[in-house]
């Protein structure tokens, strides 16, 4: 199940504020990738795919974007908008990231190293597997 985690943050009035985040700590997962959207361009839309192993944690770093997330039988739609939140995400979870504002970055971290056959880019084949390992 997808959730959203609120992460520390240590505020330093004056000069700024500092969030961090710990692999099995604060995220279910050990880290080793991240990656970051950046430069999007307005009715952008992003993701449109899934992960069959792979877990992930999204943060808004700078300004806001909607994820939309598909297990399979439930939808639903978060809005992003807080470097001190994270949006865990499971495997087997279809994701649509859109709605970008002007100059929003969309930092991930990710449980594993990009495999191209660890995705599932087509919805049809999506729902037949979640369909399947409900079973
Ligand atoms: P993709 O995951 O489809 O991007 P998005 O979900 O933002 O639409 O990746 C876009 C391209 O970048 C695709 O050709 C694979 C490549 N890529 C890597 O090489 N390494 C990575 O870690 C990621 C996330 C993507």
């Amino acid at each position: 199940m997808y959730k959203l985690i609120d992460l520390p943050k240590i505020p330093r009035s004056g000069v700024g504020d500092l969030t961090f985040i710990e692999g099995q700590n604060h995220i279910p997962f050990e880290i080793k990738r991240v990656y970051y959207i950046y430069n999007t361009r307005d009715g952008e839309q992003r993701g449109r795919h899934a992960y069959k192993t792979i877990q992930s944690l999204i943060v808004a770093l700078s300004g806001k974007f909607d994820i939309t997330l598909d297990d399979g039988r439930d939808r639903v739609k978060i809005s992003l908008s807080s470097p001190d939140c994270g949006l865990y995400v499971p495997a087997m979870t279809w994701k649509e990231l859109d709605n970008f504002s002007a100059g929003a970055v969309c930092l991930v971290l990710v449980s594993d190293l990009y495999r191209e056959d660890d995705y599932i880019r087509d919805y049809g084949v999506f729902i037949s597997e979640a369909r399947l390992l409900r079973r």
